[in-house]
């Protein structure tokens, strides 16, 4: 009996050593709240933990002249559970990643080339805003609406980190104009008059 009962608490402590490493995702799987189920731990290999494309520019050619190129846990399933990841960002001249936010992640961002103005405002609707040059660093706390746009007039270049495998990404204007949401609820709860939501909603590819 005591043997047996050694023996299962090993067998607990050794299956859950291995849990506590990592939990590759699963990512033909559902994706929950706490992230993918595991990959089993005899398929996992090096490449689970090494994603290679951020070295290249992502497709600027849009209306907000920018582009974001996502090392999220769906894209790196290695990222799983772990609490991190990461993304490229690229800004051409006059370009822009409109106000937006991370509902469950923090941000870390430096700048690698050109010259990037960015800023976020807080619940108590102070604006912070900086022009970061290459080298530079800035933090946007979770949850806040926050902006980055191209200050050099060449192409900018950013690589940002988030505390949360699948940070999410809800843009302000896309929320308001990108969708079927009628034009007077839009009118009615921004206060913006009907001739500049229409507008917006045709940009932005809305209807209603
Ligand atoms: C970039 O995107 C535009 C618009 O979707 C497309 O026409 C163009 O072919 C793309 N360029 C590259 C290099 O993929």
């Amino acid at each position: 009996m005591k043997m047996i009962s050694t023996v299962f608490l090993c067998v607990l402590l050794f299956s859950s050593s291995h849990a506590l490493d990592f939990c590759v995702g699963d990512v033909k799987g559902p994706e929950t709240s706490v992230g993918y189920l595991c990959k089993p731990a005899s398929k996992v290999t090096v490449d689970d933990f090494v994603f290679t494309g951020l070295g290249v520019a992502g497709n600027t050619s849009n209306i907000i002249k920018a582009a974001v190129s996502p090392a999220f846990s769906a894209q790196f399933p290695g990222l799983n559970g772990l609490g991190i990841s990461i993304a490229r960002l690229d800004i051409a001249a006059g370009g822009v990643i409109p106000f937006h936010t991370h509902p469950s992640a923090s941000e870390v961002l430096l700048v690698t080339q050109g010259q990037i103005l960015a800023g976020f405002v807080s619940s108590a609707n102070t604006v912070y805003l900086k022009t970061l040059k290459k080298g530079d660093v800035m933090i946007f706390p979770k949850g806040l609406l926050h902006f980055q746009l191209n200050a050099a007039g060449y192409p900018s270049i950013a690589f940002v980190s988030f505390s949360d495998p699948s940070p999410g990404l809800q843009i302000l204007d896309f929320a308001l104009f990108a969708n079927d949401l009628p034009s007077e609820l839009v009118e009615a709860t921004t206060f913006l008059d009907d001739a500049t939501v229409k507008k917006l909603k045709s940009v932005l590819g809305g209807t209603g």
